[in-house]
């Protein structure tokens, strides 16, 4: 096992009907700017549960934060924060709203020339403006980490920002919000939370017997509840667990002690930024090339997540691996997700060499677990993805 240290100071209230204790978690003289996006929030019953909570605040808002968050339309709320004296961020909505707010709040406090200069000087924020989160769609995990994926799309760039000053002062994850989500969502979340763990197992064995049983038990929990809750969003139970497993695949846990890979992820954000394709797609588009392309180094997690998590027993260990990308695959079209790129753009001829080049130009010469995956192995993965 690596050495790690572990700090999550997220304070999590989870449960029916927790969303009246807002009022509890901000400070009571706090100038509130509550975000949210396109407006599900306001069908949904969310942001009536939200502003009555609220009533004893002073509270702004700024709606509009689009899913894959926007710099032009996040920067927006930097005016709002000034001329409003804003203390205090709430983040109302899923993964795009959440990451948006990471972003504000770290805009919010620097003092730099442009904000954008936050995500291009690739260093950990480790200020920012308090904020909290109500979590409406599982998925990313952002409503407890500190991590956030902003897009810039007129550059056609989608690049990751984070640190420890930008982890939620806490997040009310409620998992009736489930009841409002499309279908296409819900497989979303299932498919984001799965990949999350297969980024901090699927590398090589690290001894770290108890990492590995939680990464397990996670993504048995979602293949176990997957059928459940795509069949009907409201079944408490399979929400419930729904939730809290997208949660925990991505709060840091898992990752302490053992190496990561996060590959799949940084493709994958390339294929959202060039195509618009959802981001969970991007990763089921690209994890079975990726896995078998890298079989070699990643063989012994492969088959030992085939034998724990699908009860692989036959062949050897190379067999079994494959039975796990197989199963992984498999996973992804239970959930109606498409798996090659050929089957979201008819334009995907060169994508392998563009990207390829980008990460060149990026200095993203060896990625994985072993920092080893070079521009030129990125482009035969992504090929092999077509
Ligand atoms: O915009 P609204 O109207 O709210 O609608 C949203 C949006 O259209 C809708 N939705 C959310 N909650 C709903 C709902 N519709 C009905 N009922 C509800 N309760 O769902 C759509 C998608 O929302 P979005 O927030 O974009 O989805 P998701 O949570 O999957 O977030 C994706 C973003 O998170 C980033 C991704 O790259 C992407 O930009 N990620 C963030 C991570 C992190 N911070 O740790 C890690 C992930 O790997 C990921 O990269
Ligand atoms: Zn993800």
């Amino acid at each position: 096992m690596n050495d790690f240290q572990f700090q999550n100071p997220t304070k999590i209230i989870f449960g029916k009907d927790q969303i009246k204790k807002l009022a509890d978690e901000i400070p009571a003289n706090a100038k509130v700017l509550m975000l949210y996006g396109g407006g599900s929030i306001k069908s949904n019953g969310i942001y009536n549960q939200v502003t009555e909570a609220l009533s004893k605040f002073e509270v702004h808002e700024m709606g509009g934060i689009p899913p894959n968050p926007e710099y032009e339309v996040l920067i927006k709320a930097l005016d709002i924060i000034k001329e409003k004296n804003i203390t205090y961020l709430l983040a109302v909505g899923g993964g795009s709203v959440i990451d948006g707010t990471k972003f504000i709040s770290a805009a919010a406090v620097y003092d730099g020339d442009s904000p954008w200069d936050l995500i291009t000087r690739q260093k950990p924020v480790t200020d920012g403006m308090p904020f909290g989160t109500v979590l409406t769609l599982p998925a990313t995990g952002s409503e407890m980490n500190s991590g956030s994926v902003i897009t810039r799309r007129e550059m056609k760039l989608k690049l990751p920002i984070g640190g420890p000053g930008l982890f939620p002062k806490f997040s009310i994850l409620d998992p009736q919000v489930v009841y409002s989500i499309p279908q296409r969502q819900i497989a979303n979340g299932l498919a984001d939370a799965f990949t999350h763990v297969l980024e901090q197992y699927t590398t090589y064995p690290a001894q770290a017997l108890l990492q590995d049983r939680f990464a397990e038990g996670i993504l048995q929990t979602l293949v176990e509840i997957a059928p459940a809750i795509m069949k009907d969003n409201n079944d408490y139970d399979a929400a419930a667990n729904f939730m809290w497993s997208c949660t925990m695949a991505l709060n840091g846990l898992i990752q302490k002690g053992v190496p990561t890979d996060w590959s799949i992820h940084a493709i994958g954000h390339e294929l959202t930024a060039l195509y618009n394709i959802d981001h969970a797609r991007t990763l089921a588009i690209i994890t079975k090339s990726l896995y078998t392309y890298n079989l070699e180094t990643k063989k012994e997690k492969l088959a030992q997540m085939a034998e724990r998590v699908w009860g692989v027993t036959e062949g050897d260990t190379q067999e079994k691996a494959r039975a796990a990308i197989n199963h992984i695959e498999d996973f992804y079209q239970s959930l109606g997700i498409k798996t090659k790129l050929s089957e979201y753009t008819e334009d995907y001829r060169g994508t392998a060499e563009f990207i390829a080049e980008r990460f060149t130009e990026r200095g993203m010469t060896g990625i994985g677990e072993n920092k080893n995956l070079a521009p030129d192995d990125v482009a035969k993965i992504v090929e092999m993805s077509y």
